[in-house]
């Protein structure tokens, strides 16, 4: 029998990711939609970001029978089933009440890779315990070195392969929506200043009882304080700006993390080079989903960049915008391992929590599949720069 979740993300009007997010909308009070669906300030580089696969456009090689396509791709020393991960993002609970937990379920039912992030809802060994498949640990400095030094001790112990460390929050991002919201006062302590917006969450029974019947604090329980313990969700902000990651720490990460260190959060060649020189073994380009700092390009536009830069010395990822396969195809073709998604599998925790995870998997699997075939090729493997065409603007001059 199917659970109702998955008998309303397997209707047969949902057939894009597109369509998820619609169906998240509808079940989501607006805060935590806006939560997941927003950006930073005017939202230039959040639009950005989708637009610049639009300017990519495709040069297939047509009569070849390539068969039923290879996906399957090496990551970091992580095999995945398509070049795909499921980007670190931050208290999902207030999505589904499973949040994290089901979000790495469904990674791993599907074969490709979960990144976790430091302000998970959930313990980093529950995280584990759920999920099957290669698992990454996403790491913020809140809370200090000591803090940081215990999580990836235990995240270690708990099997994630790689350190992803996020280096374009010097400080939060103004993320406009939030603010109209309410969310500060929402998961702050003060009562009183959540009064005004409570009857947008009245309106989401469902929802709500979701939030109250699984009670969790609103802490963080991957970021233990030394003599504090788990930091409050909503210290989060504040404790980010205090504690910036800088060249200088990625020294003692390399000593405090035995395995693959990636840097997420690189948009020139300059950083990207910066980034090898001092030991990582990947580099994520990313702008966060346009939530940090707006008016950067989109991330497609930066990635031929970083991968002249980085010339096969690390892996290259890139996340930002990715919402259909024909998206994936086209960052590979542009030089990327694989990509990450956000916003397009939170929709799918948001409409029907780990059924909708999965099925937005299924989704861009589906449509890798049948553009790949249609590119002519046999597998993501052979992908390359002679498969599109990029504006002119976007050529790297040769140094
Ligand atoms: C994020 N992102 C993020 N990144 C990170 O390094 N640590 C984090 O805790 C979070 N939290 C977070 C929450 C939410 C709700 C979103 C949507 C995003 C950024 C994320 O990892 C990724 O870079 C972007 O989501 C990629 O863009 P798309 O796929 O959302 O367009």
């Amino acid at each position: 029998m199917k659970t109702r979740d998955e008998r309303r993300i397997s209707s047969p009007q949902i057939v894009s990711v597109a369509d998820v997010r619609r169906l998240a909308q509808r079940r989501l009070p607006r805060v935590a939609f806006d939560y997941v669906d927003g950006g930073a300030e005017g939202e230039i580089t959040l639009r950005e970001n989708l637009r610049a696969f639009k300017e990519v456009t495709f040069r297939p090689r047509n009569a070849v029978a390539p068969g039923s396509p290879d996906l399957r791709t090496r990551v970091l020393g992580s095999d995945l089933s398509m070049p795909l991960l499921l980007a670190p993002c931050g208290f999902s609970r207030l999505i589904h009440p499973e949040g994290e937990v089901a979000a790495a379920r469904a990674a791993g039912q599907a074969g490709v890779g979960f990144v976790l992030s430091t302000s998970s809802a959930y313990r980093l060994e529950d995280v584990a315990t759920a999920s099957s498949g290669p698992r990454w640990y996403q790491l913020y400095l809140v809370g200090g070195r000591e803090a940081a030094e215990a999580a990836l001790e235990r995240a270690q112990r708990a099997g994630f392969s790689v350190l992803a460390i996020t280096v374009d929050t010097a400080t939060f991002g103004m993320r406009e929506r939030d603010v109209r919201n309410g969310a500060a006062a929402l998961v702050g302590g003060n009562l009183l200043a959540k009064i005004p917006y409570l009857p947008r969450l009245l309106a989401r029974p469902h929802w709500l009882a979701g939030m109250i019947f699984h009670e969790r604090r609103l802490v963080l329980p991957n970021v233990i304080v030394p003599r504090k313990g788990a930091m409050p969700l909503a210290e989060a902000p504040a404790a980010l700006a205090q504690s910036v990651v800088t060249w200088n720490d990625l020294h003692w990460l390399r000593k405090a993390w035995p395995g693959p260190l990636v840097v997420k959060g690189i948009l020139t060649g300059d950083d990207a080079r910066r980034a090898v020189d001092e030991g990582a073994a990947g580099i994520i380009v990313s702008n966060h989903g346009g939530r940090q700092l707006d008016g950067v390009a989109a991330t497609l536009r930066a990635l031929p960049e970083v991968v002249a830069a980085v010339r096969g010395q690390a892996e290259v990822l890139m996340d930002g915008g990715v919402r259909r396969g024909s998206d994936i195809a086209k960052a590979i073709c542009l030089g990327a391992r694989a990509v990450l998604i956000g916003r397009a599998y939170m929709y799918g925790l948001g409409a029907a929590g780990e059924a909708g995870v999965a099925r937005v998997l299924a989704m861009l699997r589906a449509d890798l599949e049948r553009t790949v075939t249609l590119l002519g090729c046999a597998s993501v493997r052979e992908l390359d720069g002679s498969y599109v065409d990029i504006p002119a603007k976007w050529a790297v001059p040769r140094r």
